[in-house]
């Protein structure tokens, strides 16, 4: 671990055996507008991964559906040869429609299709985490994950995944995934402003497993919010690295994934997110999802 990763905001968390920074970076903002095609600007999305790992963080937060395909190739442009320290958690389970939806493809042809179109647009032999994503656009939905986690098991057997997580999940899909096989992360969404999963966040704090909210600023209808402007105002801070500092100080668990195609963003959002937040300060910022 660098010393550059070591000052990042947050520290490190360990998901299975691989140590990675909490503050980490998600890539789907990378593609075209909507996640749809390539970006508009090709060279700053390429400085943009650049800056990140540059910056010393260790996770990238993608999926081969973001582009479709597009985002995974940007990042193996910019950054293959991987250095060893950083890690780059997929998804599967969800395609693309020609109306940009995020139809679910979840049977197994669908998951083993997936797999190794992750594995060669980003040009690695394994894939170090993979989240199987749950439910549609609208949430997570209740059903049995069975057939399509046992379907990543067997990947995983057969050594094309090192680690399983889930998203988009319910808290009983959570728990039906872990009795199949250990997970190391959940990706849901969750913010400053969507609570929904304050319960299940200290529950795998317990066990030691991480969350990792998508949408920590709000994603596509950023986060807005007078106690959000208030308390940025107090600290001389820009809303957006309260509500990353507020989701660090939530629970140790918590690894950020805030997506930007912005540099200066990403230095932004880097460089606030380390602030202390006062009992004060939570307590106001606890009011805006309560
Ligand atoms: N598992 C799932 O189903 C799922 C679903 C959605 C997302 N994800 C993952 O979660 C990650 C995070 O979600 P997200 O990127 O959609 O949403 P987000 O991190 O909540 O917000 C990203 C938006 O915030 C803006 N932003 C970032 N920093 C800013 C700043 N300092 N000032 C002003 N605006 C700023 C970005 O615009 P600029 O580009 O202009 O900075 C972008 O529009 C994704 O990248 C993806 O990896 C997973």
């Amino acid at each position: 671990m660098s010393t550059l990763s070591a000052s990042l905001p947050g520290g490190t968390w360990t998901l299975g055996d691989l140590t990675v920074t909490r503050f980490g970076y998600g890539a789907m903002q990378l593609a075209g507008p909507w996640v749809m095609g390539p970006p508009a600007d090709r060279d700053g999305a390429i400085a943009v991964l650049r800056e990140a790992v540059d910056l010393g963080i260790t996770h990238i937060d993608t999926a081969d559906a973001y582009g479709p395909r597009f985002t995974n190739q940007l990042i193996r442009e910019a950054l293959h040869p991987y250095p060893d320290s950083l890690h780059i958690v997929t998804k599967v389970g969800a395609t693309r429609d020609q109306e940009g939806g995020w139809p679910p493809a979840r049977r197994p042809e669908d998951l083993r299709r997936a797999v190794q179109e992750n594995l060669e647009n980003l040009g690695l032999e394994m894939l170090e985490v993979v989240n199987l994503r749950l439910g549609d656009a609208q949430g997570p939905q209740p059903g049995s994950l069975a057939e399509a986690f046992d379907t990543l098991v067997e990947l995983q057997r057969q050594g094309l995944i090192r680690h399983l997580g889930v998203s988009n999940a319910t808290a009983e899909q959570v728990a039906e995934a872990q009795a199949i096989a250990p997970i190391v992360c959940v990706q849901n969404m969750y913010n400053l402003a969507r609570r929904q999963d304050d319960e299940l966040i200290d529950e795998l704090a317990g066990q030691g497993i991480a969350y990792v909210p998508f949408f920590p600023l709000g994603g596509f209808s950023p986060l807005q919010s007078s106690a959000l402007t208030a308390v940025a105002f107090r600290l001389d801070a820009t809303p957006m690295s309260v509500a990353l500092a507020w989701l660090l100080q939530r629970s140790p668990n918590i690894l950020l994934i805030p997506g930007t195609s912005s540099v200066a963003h990403l230095r932004e959002n880097v460089a606030g997110a380390g602030f202390s937040l006062s009992e004060e300060d939570l307590a106001e910022l606890d009011k805006i999802g309560r």
